[in-house]
Formats: structure tokens, sequence, C-alpha cells
């Protein structure tokens, strides 16, 4: 719908690698440059809290992802591009939400029951062993960042659909009581944008540890290509695409007349030695141009920090008004 509005975050927990460009970042900045299209970007620092206690990791991965969009060409003049915690309304909007959620709904988040699980079949005599109450109400939170500026479309992986789920749940309890004052979202799950493999060939996770983070120096980025798994197969012996770790980035990064020449080069028998060498070479060419940019800015922290400040005060235009009606809905309001 033309009046849609889009809203996605990031968690502040690590450096972003090609998963997540190809997957998130690249699809994101293409919209931003729609000029039809509403949307806001944020850096989901207060949701960083809840899986991270190492405050210089944080402060750091704020500041490389932020970096990263920034290099690679989000269009900050249309998309809002902001960090949680300069919008003080999203944790007071959170206490509201609070107020209305059961805590029902929290105990069948996948997340939290994942973690009583893992404690369980550890052997643990306490299920809630190591869950603070911010990985409990992390859906809560999560559905303040949603419900704050109206958005009716999350894009988000598979992961956090249930957690949109649980912010339209929410609205509706919340609409319910006080009449129709938050806007229910819907998840927005994009089963063609790619999701890479890593070294190992199992998914690209941070915590699989096995990325590959956009902006390498040059070096390590070679030196990272040349150690995804292969197969044994020898030069000259016909390869599969299917499964392959090296033709599934190469083909997240070419055109489609690129990949069908070298799906020819492997049915032909392209050494894996070769084939490393030109993903290498094709990944690098295309990241090279951004990641003086990328370099640029992280040796100038307060550039990106100012352009995180104006998103905020932009989006502050929308939040403290409606934060206002908010509160005047459930009773907190001026007594005369
Ligand atoms: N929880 C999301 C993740 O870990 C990040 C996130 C926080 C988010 N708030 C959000 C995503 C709001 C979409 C909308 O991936």
């Amino acid at each position: 719908m033309a009046n849609d509005i889009y809203l996605t975050g990031i968690t502040t927990t690590g450096t972003p690698h090609i998963g997540n460009y190809v997957g998130a970042i690249r699809p994101g900045i293409a919209a931003s440059k729609d000029s039809g299209k509403t949307n806001y970007y944020f850096l989901a620092d207060y949701h960083a809290l809840a899986k991270s206690e190492n405050p210089d990791k944080i402060a750091r991965s704020t500041l490389e992802i932020a970096a990263a969009w920034m290099a690679l060409g989000l269009d900050t003049e249309h998309a809002t591009f902001y960090r949680q915690s300069d919008i003080p309304e999203i944790p007071q909007l959170m206490w509201t939400l609070t107020s209305m959620t059961a805590k029902g709904l929290m105990n069948r988040a996948h997340s939290y029951k994942a973690s009583v699980q893992a404690n369980v079949e550890g052997g643990s005599k306490d299920p809630d062993k190591g869950i603070s109450m911010a990985l409990y109400s992390y859906p809560i939170l999560m559905a303040a960042d949603i419900l704050m500026f109206k958005a009716t479309r999350v894009p988000v992986g598979r992961d956090q659909k249930q957690h949109v789920e649980m912010a339209r749940d929410i609205a509706q309890r919340f609409n319910h009581h006080y009449g129709d004052v938050l806007v229910l979202p819907e998840p927005v799950i994009d089963d063609n944008t790619a999701v890479l493999s890593g070294l190992d060939g199992r998914k690209m996770s941070k915590s699989y540890n096995n990325t590959i983070p956009v902006f390498e120096p040059e070096k390590r980025l070679r030196k990272l290509i040349m150690k995804i798994k292969t197969n044994s197969l020898e030069p000259g012996e016909p390869k599969e695409i299917e499964g392959s770790t090296l033709f599934e980035i190469y083909r997240a990064f070419a055109s489609e007349a690129e990949t069908l020449a070298i799906a020819k080069r492997y049915a032909e028998g392209i050494a894996w030695g070769e084939m490393k060498q030109l993903l290498f070479e094709y990944v690098n060419d295309h990241i090279a141009p951004a990641r003086k940019e990328y370099d640029r800015l992280i040796a100038n922290p307060g550039a990106v920090e100012a352009e995180l400040k104006k998103g905020a005060a932009r989006a502050r235009e929308v939040s403290v008004p409606y934060l206002d009606e908010i509160r005047r809905a459930v009773g907190i309001r001026p007594l005369g």
C-alpha cells in the first residue's frame, strides 16, 4: 500500500557481515531510495543489553553498523535512521505496553522457551537460570519500537516473526480496552532475499562464528574467502553449483548473466582455487568504494553521531506527540 510505513531494527551486538548485507542492508537501502515509501531503520541498542554485558562491544557495534549503512548508501533524506536509545519515548511506551501484556504471552515466546529448554536439558535445577527480565520482556520492547511509529509492515527474518505477531496482539488488546490508538503491524518475510552460508557451510551467523565481515581489509577478505569450505573435487572435474557456498555468495553479488557464466565454468570443472580468487575479486570490487567511506566514518565517529542525532530529531517529531496521545488514553494527563 502506498501509505504503508516500513520499520526494522538491527541489534547492535556484532560487526555487519555479508549475510546481513545481502539479506537486510542492501534491500533496506534500495527501499530508502524509493521516495514512495516511508521507512524507519534503527539501531536497537537497548535490545543489545539483553544479549551482551560488554559495553565496549555494544558501543563499537553501534558505530560499525551505523557506518556500514551510511557507507553503503542509505538515503537518510527519505529514510529515518536513528538509535533506539535516543528516543526516550520508546522505553516509556514499553512500560505502558507492559501493563497491557499478559505474562502468559511472554511465556510462549520462542526465544525465552529455547533458553528455558537449554537450562532443563543442561540439568539445571532452575529453569530460569541466567535469564534476565530483559530477555523475558524483549518482545514488549520490540512492540514499543514498532508501535511508536505506527509501522504497518515490519521486514524481519523468520526467527523474529513471532515477535511482530506479539506486537500485533499487544496493540489489539490495548485498542480493545482504550480505543483505537495503536496501529496493527504485520511481519514481512521475504523468501527471495538470500540467506548466505558461511565459511563452514552452515548459515552465516555471528552465533556460528563463520562470518565474512563486509568491510574486512582487502588482505583479510581474501584470506577468509580462501578458507570457505569446498569438497575435494580436482580441477577439471565437473562441479555442482547446488550446495556450493562459493557459488551462492557469487550469485548474491553478481548479475544473472555473470551467474550463468559461472555455472557453466562449474560444469566445465573450474578449480576451487580459481573460483575462490574470482569470488574474492568480485566481492572486493563491489565493496571497495564503500570500504573507503566506511573507514573514513569509523575514524570520524562524530560524523556518524551527528547523522544519528539528526535522525532522532526527526523520529521524535512523531514519537513525542504520539506518546502524549497514548498517555492521555491510559489516564496519564494534565489535571487542569
Ligand atoms: N529483535 C530484532 C533482531 O534481533 C531486532 C529488532 C529490535 C527489531 N526491534 C525491532 C526488528 C523492531 C524489527 C522491528 O533481529
